[in-house]
């Protein structure tokens, strides 16, 4: 057991971060409230997001890399339990790459990273092994979802699992972990895992000693559900999703299938329940929002509304995917801002997988 004061040093890995002044546009300052918290997420390279993540995931991922501390990489590896087609992989890695640094993602905060370039996280997964039970492994909800599959399916129940899958969630610890993460944003269906890393940090705590804090997840803020096409929750699952820089021709295809009832122009509508007016909402400015309200009560037909929707997303979301078409032409420069940040992660990776090898090795 290592004596408290001993290990105390090691836990002073605070940031100095509290109020710093940040150029947003040419003249206008803004001051942004700097948190020493450490925010961590992952996100995996599984081909272009949709609106629904982008307004529930990366959006806000994005405004709170303006005043925290946050580390966000690509969770390549743990793609690697499904994903067998490695030139696949490479390139879904470079979109979710140009898609946050597009989006605004604040590098000077936001230490962005391939997951799998920092070696150090599959060397602490090794160690974490040790010290999580099997039982914990059994429970998780991604490999449950699996063995419930191949139950009702007459099969062996780990038919097709493998141990990337299996194991998933350890990996995920040292991620979070690794990096001393006080917040961990994720979607609800990641919480489990969070909570797994906090129980997985506790058996090692109890064993070794202080080590690792305790992260603490946090569920999206509420930005609602985004409705898909159908209607439905915007999901890959349906096949109801509008691609997040899908070029504007697509875009305004989509727009235009959005399902809506046979009410006719003229026709009073409520615009609470209408898809239109749910996706309007998050793209344009309050009096616009309120505009449109008043003009789908007065009759305004689907149509026209959705030629305003189509119009107003595109004015927020071309220029960004203007970068990002202009990033994946120059994944040089994609590379380059990624091994910056393996470079800066690297250095509290390296530190902390030291801080666990003197506890378990000596
Ligand atoms: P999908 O349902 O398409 O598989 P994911 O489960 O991969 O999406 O979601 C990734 C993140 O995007 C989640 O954390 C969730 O917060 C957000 N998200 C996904 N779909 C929506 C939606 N329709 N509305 C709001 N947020 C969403
Ligand atoms: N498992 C997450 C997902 O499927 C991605 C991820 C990997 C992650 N490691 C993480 C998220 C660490 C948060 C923290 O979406």
């Amino acid at each position: 057991m290592r004596t408290p004061d001993k290990v105390s040093g090691c836990l002073i890995l605070r940031f100095d971060f509290h109020i710093k002044r940040f150029t947003i546009k040419k003249k206008e300052k803004v001051m942004f409230t700097m948190s020493d918290k450490i925010v961590l997420t992952g996100i995996k390279p599984t081909g272009m997001p949709h609106l629904g993540n982008y307004v529930g995931a990366l959006k806000p991922l994005v405004e709170m890399s303006k005043s925290n501390k946050t580390f966000m990489f690509i969770a390549d590896l743990h793609a690697l339990n499904f994903m067998r087609d490695a030139a696949a992989l490479r390139r879904h890695t470079y979109e979710i790459a140009a898609i946050m640094v597009a989006l605004g993602l604040d590098l000077k905060n936001a230490v962005l990273f391939r997951q799998s370039d920092i070696v150090e996280v599959s060397q602490l997964a090794t160690m974490l092994m040790n010290v999580t039970p099997k039982g914990l492994m059994n429970r998780a909800h991604s490999y449950k979802a699996a063995t419930d599959k191949n139950a009702a399916a007459g099969l062996d129940i780990d038919a097709g699992v493998n141990m990337g899958l299996y194991t998933y969630p350890v990996l995920m610890a040292a991620d979070i972990l690794l990096y001393n993460s006080d917040i961990v944003p994720v979607g609800a269906d990641q919480k489990q895992h969070v909570e797994f890393a906090r129980d997985i940090a506790g058996y090692f705590n109890h064993i070794y000693g202080p080590t690792f804090k305790m992260p603490v997840p946090e569920i999206g803020r509420d930005t609602g559900i985004i409705p898909g096409l159908d209607g439905r929750k915007m999901s890959k699952s349906y096949g109801n999703v509008i691609p997040l820089f899908a070029p504007a021709p697509e875009l305004k295809k989509k727009v235009m299938r959005i399902i809506t009832d046979s009410r006719l122009p003229g026709e009073p509508k409520d615009p609470d329940t209408l898809t239109i007016f749910q996706l309007y909402k998050h793209f344009a400015a309050r009096d616009e929002v309120a505009a449109m309200h008043g003009q789908l009560l007065a009759g305004m037909g689907y149509g026209d509304a959705k030629k305003i929707l189509f119009e107003k997303m595109d004015s927020v979301l071309s220029a960004p995917r203007m970068e990002y078409e202009r990033l994946m032409n120059n994944t040089a420069e994609l590379d380059k801002i990624l091994d910056d940040g393996a470079a800066r992660a690297r250095v509290v990776a390296a530190e902390t997988y030291k801080r666990v090898r003197r506890a378990m090795l000596g």
